[in-house]
């Protein structure tokens, strides 16, 4: 990947084939082999040691087990309007994703992604500067309150893997999508 230069990210979400990606504040599944690519595609690619951002709405920061938040090994950022939300110290907040994108070039972060959640994803995707998705997509239905927004044909399919099937049981696959208009 090209390291940013202004204020381009990338979108990275598992959904299920209603776009929906969450129910009461968590995930619906549970798919080790997407938990691995998160991990994977966020932190890789670091720049004379300069970290990744990793842009969150408060919901997904607070659906985080403490034990696993911050994510390591990468800048993370929380959005939230709460000027008195409090976080550990290598936390960062933001008001706005501009703000949050500010932030992170300033600090040189090479990559710039948006993962999560429903309204994190909301904003992002108005942004001409919201060039690729990471989608992984998951062939099944589950039960949730929260949904990837339908991007339309504001993006087109670049790359997909194969099929593959989880230790867990669930169908999966991985895809990449840039931005057309
Ligand atoms: N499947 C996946 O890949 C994936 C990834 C991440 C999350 N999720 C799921 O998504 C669900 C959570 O999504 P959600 O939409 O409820 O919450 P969210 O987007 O994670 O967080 C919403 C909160 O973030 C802040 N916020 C969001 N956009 C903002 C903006 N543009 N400017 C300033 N603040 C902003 C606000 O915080 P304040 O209220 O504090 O102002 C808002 O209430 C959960 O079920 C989670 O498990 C799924």
């Amino acid at each position: 990947m090209t390291p940013v230069t202004d204020h381009s990210f990338s979108i990275v979400v598992a959904m299920d084939g209603n776009r929906g990606i969450g129910i009461q504040n968590q995930l619906a599944w549970h798919l080790p082999e997407d938990m691995a690519f998160f991990k994977r595609i966020t932190t890789d690619g670091s720049v004379n040691g300069q970290q990744n951002a990793v842009v969150m709405g408060r919901a997904t920061f607070e659906s985080i087990p403490d034990a696993f938040r911050p994510l390591p090994n990468r800048r993370n950022i929380v959005l939230t309007r709460n000027p008195a939300y409090q976080v550990p110290d290598a936390v960062v907040t933001a008001a706005s994703l501009d703000s949050a994108l500010a932030w992170a070039v300033q600090h040189r972060c090479p990559h710039i992604f948006i993962i999560g959640g429903a309204q994190a994803y909301n904003t992002a995707l108005q942004y001409p500067a919201c060039h690729k998705l990471f989608i992984t997509e998951i062939d099944d239905l589950f039960d949730c309150d929260a949904f990837f927004p339908d991007f339309g044909t504001r993006f087109h399919r670049v790359s997909d893997s194969e099929w593959a099937v989880s230790k867990t049981g669930l169908r999966y696959r991985f895809t990449e999508w840039i931005r057309s208009t």
